[in-house]
């Protein structure tokens, strides 16, 4: 076989391997903006993913999926249609893109 043709099928494993997407979507990341707009939007009552108003609702992994918030898109719903005491952050406010950057920071961030 020639030389190019095995680096072509090597090459061909390896993306196929990096579009290998876990359920559910990509992994969160996170990016500059969505930590900024956390600080901005978010911090001043859940800093460093506490929760100052509501102690038990924190944003912490494992205390998020205790109350059924386990990805992104259950976040920005939350940011939509909040519990007491939290404010709304509509479309207007923050748009969904936006949201799916703040969501990504809180899943990778507090764990
Ligand atoms: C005015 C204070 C306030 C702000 C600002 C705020 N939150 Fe909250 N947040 C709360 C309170 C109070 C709760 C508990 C009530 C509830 O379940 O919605 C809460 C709950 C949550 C929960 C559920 C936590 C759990 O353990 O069940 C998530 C997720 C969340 N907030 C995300 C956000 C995000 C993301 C932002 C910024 C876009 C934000 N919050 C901004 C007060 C706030």
């Amino acid at each position: 076989m020639p030389r190019r043709a095995v680096s072509l099928i090597i090459l061909a494993a390896l993306m196929s391997g990096c579009t290998d997407t876990p359920r559910g979507g990509s992994p969160p990341v996170v990016t500059e903006r969505g930590g900024q707009l956390f600080k901005e939007r978010c911090a001043p009552c859940h800093p460093n993913g506490g929760n100052v108003l509501t102690p038990g609702k924190t944003l912490h992994a494992g205390v998020l999926a205790d109350h059924g918030i386990t990805t992104p898109a259950d976040i920005v719903k939350k940011m939509r249609n909040p519990g007491p005491g939290m404010v709304r952050f509509d479309e207007t406010t923050i748009p969904d893109a936006d949201a799916r950057l703040i969501a990504d920071y809180v899943l990778a961030t507090f764990r």
